[in-house]
């Protein structure tokens, strides 16, 4: 097995999950963090035998690595991506991978031009259900699909914020949309969005709307709904992605499909277990195969752009299309 050395930029709650992933791989090691905040940084280095840096500019100067993962807030994103690429190491970016798309098609330039990999955090693709919806709906047309993500507010500061993480459509319910895109193989050209904040004024600093309403059209004339709103502060909620097709409704959900009218025999027996998204990196590293990656860099602003253009709708009250 080939030596696989990886530096991280963000040292919070999900790298540390990806850095527990990555340390359990054969051949892969941590050999820098950079954050911001340097408890962190030294924190998460000292656990993994690796070089802590406030700066990642510094640490991207002094340090050869494989590949980078950066998983920052999406206001945080400016070049450590680009710098990365530049340099010919692979890049896992954590979704959405930008709040502006200017900066999204920057990075996707140099990721373009260095030819090296990359990798989204959309890990929801690997799932066994996923997986089989995908193949099912190769040769269906769908009609409309409907998806609720009601859920709870997550604790960062940064999350709360508007302008440093686009809202909870942006930052989280990313991944419905995302699943919607990729099981369809369908893209959204037209979106119409509606927010509000209706019950948590209250809540200090917030700023995201805790009500929103998307309206979306895919290429093919498909129709989706989305409504997400964090509200569910203590506990409970509901996630869900309905497809519907002339006779049936296919209910998504990551512990498999249901079928109504009846279960099909495509959707039956035990999931198969999910890969998970580190070791698929790892494995596209050392086959230097970029298809066996299931969401790159390019597919990951795909994806970015419909949540970006929505909020566009709801600043503008008009429908708004995805820049790429
Ligand atoms: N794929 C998934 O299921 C999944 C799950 C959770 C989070 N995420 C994504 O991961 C990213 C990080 O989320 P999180 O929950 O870890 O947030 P977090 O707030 O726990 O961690 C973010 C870290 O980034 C650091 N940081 C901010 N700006 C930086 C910069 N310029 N340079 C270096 N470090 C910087 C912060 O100090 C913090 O340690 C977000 O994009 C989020 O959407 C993905």
């Amino acid at each position: 097995m080939s030596e696989v050395k990886i530096g991280f930029v963000g040292a919070g709650g999900n790298a540390r999950g990806h850095m527990e992933r990555l340390v359990a791989i054969d051949g892969v090691s941590i050999v820098a963090i950079a954050d911001v905040v340097e408890e962190n940084a030294k924190e998460t280095s000292a656990q993994h035998g690796a070089t802590a840096y406030t700066d990642f500019h510094a640490m991207l100067d002094a340090e050869e690595m494989d590949a980078l993962y950066v998983s920052i807030p999406p206001f945080a994103h400016t070049d450590a991506e680009i710098l990365a690429a530049q340099a010919g190491v692979h890049v896992f970016v954590e979704k959405p991978v930008v709040l502006d798309m200017d900066k999204g098609f920057e990075v996707l330039e140099a990721i373009s031009s260095a030819g090296v990999l990359s990798s989204v955090g959309y890990q929801l693709r690997l799932m066994d259900s996923t997986r089989r919806l995908k193949s099912y709906l190769a040769d269906k047309t769908v009609g409309m699909i409907s998806s609720h993500r009601w859920g709870g507010l997550p604790g960062t500061g940064w999350w709360r914020v508007m302008d440093q993480s686009g809202g909870q459509l942006h930052e989280q319910t990313t991944h419905q949309l995302d699943v919607m895109r990729y099981v369809t193989g369908d893209e959204v050209v037209q979106v119409t969005a509606k927010y509000a904040l209706r019950t948590m004024g209250d809540v200090e600093n917030i700023t995201i709307p805790d009500s929103q309403a998307i309206l979306m059209e895919f290429g093919s004339g498909a129709l989706a709904t989305l409504s997400t709103s964090p509200m569910m502060t203590q506990g409970g909620g509901k996630s869900d992605i309905v497809f519907l097709l002339r006779d049936q409704m296919l209910e998504w959900s990551t512990a498999g499909i249901k079928s109504i009218p009846e279960q099909l025999p495509e959707f039956e027996g035990e999931a198969a277990a999910t890969p998970n998204i580190d070791q698929v990196f790892v494995d596209a590293i050392r086959a230097g195969d970029q298809s066996l990656i299931p969401c790159s860099y390019e597919d990951g602003l795909r994806t970015c752009a419909v949540t970006v253009a929505a909020n566009e709708s709801a600043a503008t009250g008009q429908p708004a299309k995805p820049a790429i």
